[in-house]
């Protein structure tokens, strides 16, 4: 059984058409990369998954569990855990606290557990320095550590990673890389949204590519990055950047 299963899922704002008739599976242990331009609609599709965004039509299974009607935070208990492109942590509580919501409204852990995993969390991520600190000193890098953090506090199965490295200087990205593949290395699923393409390729045995909505490509990286779709995607895109810019 797939961990993960997309049928024919389909979605619009308005006119505006962000998943359209999308299909793929997710196998346990996989790490698997999502580029596509602006706006095609890669984190409605976290929201899709998550729960954040309701579905306009299709079937999303979740081991086997059909997750139309699931409550986002039940959706987060049996193990979809998430981070949000801008990282919007509770500016007045401490790195540890923020944490500690993951484990305790995400995992439902209470006591000792849910501290355990919180200080599990932010030793994976680096943070346990900082544990006290509060979350709206940090730094972009910090804050971004900090996002990963509290969804790995969320003891997730499949972890939705968006746009973790975007911003980042490149020893950053190199660091943050090195954890989510050892976040994956220990058998969480991996699917993250990344406009740094060398950090997807140095972690990642499989891409997606978005545009419009629509899946145009899914398979070995380098393959999918090389091919006809995804290239027409891109030009697309440059051709546009090159407009507004004259
Ligand atoms: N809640 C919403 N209501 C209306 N329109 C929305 C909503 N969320 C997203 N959109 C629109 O849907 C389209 C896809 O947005 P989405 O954020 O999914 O794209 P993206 O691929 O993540 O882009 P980026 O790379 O810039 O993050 C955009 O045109 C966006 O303006
Ligand atoms: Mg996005």
């Amino acid at each position: 059984m797939p961990l993960l299963q997309l049928e024919h899922v389909s979605k619009k704002f308005g006119q505006v058409v962000v998943a359209d008739d999308i299909n793929f599976e997710l196998e346990e242990g996989e790490a698997v990369g999502i580029v596509g331009p602006n706006g095609a609609g890669k984190t409605s599709l976290f929201g899709i998954i998550s729960g954040d965004v309701r579905l306009y039509g299709g079937q999303i299974h979740f081991v086997g569990q059909a997750l139309e009607r699931m409550h986002p935070s039940v959706r987060c208990r049996s193990g979809i855990g998430r981070t949000y492109q801008v990282p919007r942590p509770f500016e007045n509580m401490t790195v540890f606290e923020n944490t500690l919501v993951g484990s305790q409204q995400g995992a439902v852990l209470r006591g000792r557990k849910s501290h355990e995993a919180a200080f599990s969390a932010l030793e994976r991520t680096g943070l346990s320095s900082l544990a006290n600190r509060a979350a709206g000193s940090l730094t972009l890098m910090q804050r971004k550590r900090l996002e990963l953090a509290r969804a790995l506090a969320t003891q997730p199965r499949l972890l939705l990673l968006d746009e973790i490295a975007g911003g980042l200087t490149d020893l950053e990205v190199t660091e943050l890389t090195g954890i989510i593949r050892s976040i994956n290395a220990e058998g969480v699923t991996i699917l993250w949204i990344e406009h740094v393409v060398r950090a997807l390729l140095s972690t990642v045995d499989r891409l997606l590519c978005l545009a419009s909505g629509a899946l145009v490509a899914d398979g070995e990286p380098r393959a999918v990055l090389a091919s006809e779709a995804v290239r027409r995607v891109y030009l697309g895109d440059r051709i546009l950047n090159e407009a507004m810019d004259s």
